[in-house]
């Protein structure tokens, strides 16, 4: 059964509709890629999926609950790391990790987890600001302060931007093995790469519809494309390389 079921969610701004009638389910143990040109609804369907926006339309359901009725209760399940990590002013790195233990009410032990996530991560800055910190490590930061508390379901919006090719190696493997425990992953990117390494299943969204969904060899017989993901991507998202080649030679 999936942990989590989305059914045609729509999310508009003014005229724009970020979100099109998006329906998705994500299962225990799995990570899922969202792939997706900029701007084709990624960071607004994480924003629903994590409660942090509400749809104009559509449900959510994550085991079995609604943000309408158990916000809370879903919220401690799940982990969200954004594409752009807050700072906080005036709050060291190991003061905010402090801080979202207290919120969550975690165990003693999960300071024993930071450290092996620290070491893992090659943290050794959580006694600097986290206002003079770097987007990457924010980022790391955020990638501790959620992962310290176990979650059942991990959103990642473009978790690997940011991060030296060390620490992005470090976390790919690092997801794996939380998939591989039992959570769910859930992440976007625009590095086909990462889609293709990394992930069990794909959604691909272009201009906030979903238009393929499954395993690459899934994705592949959808698109009626051979060969690797990029040329199966550029096919799904209408992208003609013969007009990128034209365009490339009028410059
Ligand atoms: N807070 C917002 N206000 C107005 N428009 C937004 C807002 N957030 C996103 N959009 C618009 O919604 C569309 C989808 O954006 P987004 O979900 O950020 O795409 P992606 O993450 O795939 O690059 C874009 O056209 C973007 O300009
Ligand atoms: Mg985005």
């Amino acid at each position: 059964m999936s942990i989590l079921s989305a059914k045609n969610l729509v999310k508009k701004f003014g005229d724009t509709t970020a979100v099109d009638g998006v329906s998705l389910d994500i299962e225990a143990g799995e990570i899922f890629g969202f792939l997706g040109p900029n701007g084709a609804g990624k960071t607004t369907t994480i924003r629903l999926l994590t409660g942090a926006l509400s749809p104009d339309d559509g449900t959510i359901e994550i085991f079995g609950m609604r943000y309408d009725d158990n916000a809370i209760a879903i919220k401690r399940q799940i982990g969200v790391v954004p594409d752009e990590p807050p700072s906080f002013k005036n709050l060291r790195g190991w003061e905010f990790l402090k801080f979202i233990a207290s919120i969550y009410r975690c165990e003693k032990d999960v300071f024993h987890r930071v450290d092996e996530l620290c070491e893992l991560l090659k943290i050794d800055f959580l006694d600097e600001y986290t206002d003079e910190y770097s987007h990457g490590m924010k980022q790391k930061l955020m990638v501790v302060s959620v992962l310290m508390r176990r979650p059942k379901i991990l959103f990642l919006d473009e978790p690997t931007t940011g991060l030296d090719p060390f620490s992005a190696r470090a976390l790919k493997l690092l997801l794996r093995k939380i998939a591989n425990e039992g959570a769910a992953v859930f992440l976007t990117t625009h590095i086909l790469e990462i889609a293709e390494k990394m992930c069990d299943r794909l959604g691909v969204i272009v201009e906030g519809k979903i238009v393929a969904q499954g395993t690459i060899e899934q994705l592949r017989s959808q698109s009626g494309t051979e060969g690797d993901l990029e040329k199966i991507f550029l096919q799904l998202t209408g992208t003609d390389e013969s007009e990128i080649r034209k365009l490339i030679d009028e410059l």
